[in-house]
C-alpha cells in the first residue's frame, strides 16, 4: 500500500483528537488564546526540530528550509513576548527519538502535514485577529505557495524510501508516536476554550 495513504488511514483518528484539542473554529479566536498556541507549539515544535537538526537527515529533504520553529518565536515577539519569556516557556521533553530513517520520515511526516493545516489556521487568524505574516501570523502563514509543492516532494521522497513491510512499520508507528506526543503535550498546555 502506498505508505502515505497508508499513514493518513493510521493516524486519521490521531489528527481528528489534536483538532478537537484546538477548537479554532467553535469559540471565537482570541488574542490570549491565540498567543497560548503559539506558546504550545513552540514548546513541542522546538525540540523536535532541534532533534531532527542532529539527525542524518539525508539532503534532498532540505530540512533547514523546512523548519519553522523560529518563526513561532518571531510571532510570539511581534506580539509583545519579551526574548526572555520566551526562553522562559515550558518545552515538551517527552518526545520520540527516532534512530532509522523511516523514523525520521515519520515524525516529519506530521511536522510538515501540519503545515497543510496552517493554511486553514492563517485564514482563521487574519479574519478574527486581522493578523498576517508581517503581524504575528508567520509559523502558520510558512511557505506560502511553497506548502503544496513542498508537501509532495516530502510525499515523494518517503514513496522512495519506505517500500517494504518492516520500514512501513516503522514509518507509521513513528508517526503515531509523534502524534500521540502532540496530544499529550497540547493537553496538557492549552485550555479547552478561548480565554477572554
Ligand atoms: C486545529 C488544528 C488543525 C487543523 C484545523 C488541521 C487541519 C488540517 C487540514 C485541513 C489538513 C489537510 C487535509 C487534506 O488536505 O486532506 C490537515 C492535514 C494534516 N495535518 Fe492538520 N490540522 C490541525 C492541526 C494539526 C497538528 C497540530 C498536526 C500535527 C501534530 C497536524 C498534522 C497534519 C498532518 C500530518 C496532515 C497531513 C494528512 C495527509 O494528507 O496525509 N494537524 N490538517
Amino acid at each position: 500500500m502506498d505508505p502515505i495513504a497508508l499513514v493518513r488511514q493510521q493516524t486519521r483518528a490521531q489528527h481528528l483528537r489534536v483538532e478537537r484539542l484546538v477548537p479554532l473554529a467553535l469559540t471565537p479566536l482570541t488574542l490570549p488564546y491565540y498567543r497560548q498556541l503559539l506558546a504550545t507549539f513552540l514548546g513541542i515544535f522546538q525540540p523536535l526540530e532541534s532533534i531532527l537538526s542532529n539527525l542524518p537527515v539525508p539532503a534532498d529533504l532540505q530540512l533547514a528550509g523546512r523548519q519553522r520553529s523560529h518563526l513561532l518565536v518571531l510571532d510570539l515577539q511581534r506580539l509583545g513576548l519579551a526574548p526572555d519569556a520566551i526562553h522562559a516557556l515550558p518545552r515538551c521533553a517527552d518526545l520520540p527519538r527516532p534512530a532509522t530513517l523511516p523514523q525520521i520520515l515519520g515524525l516529519m511526516y506530521v511536522t510538515e502535514g501540519s503545515t497543510l493545516g496552517g493554511q486553514y489556521i492563517s485564514r482563521l487568524v487574519l479574519q478574527h485577529l486581522a493578523l498576517d505574516e508581517t503581524s504575528g501570523c508567520a509559523f502558520f502563514s510558512s511557505h506560502r505557495a511553497e506548502v503544496l509543492p513542498m508537501w509532495q516532494r516530502f510525499c515523494a521522497i518517503v514513496r522512495a524510501e519506505v517500500a517494504d513491510d518492516l520500514t512501513q512499520q516503522e514509518f507509521v508507528s513513528s508517526a503515531l508516536s509523534t502524534f500521540l506526543a502532540f496530544e499529550h503535550w497540547i493537553e496538557r498546555s492549552l485550555p479547552l476554550s478561548s480565554p477572554e
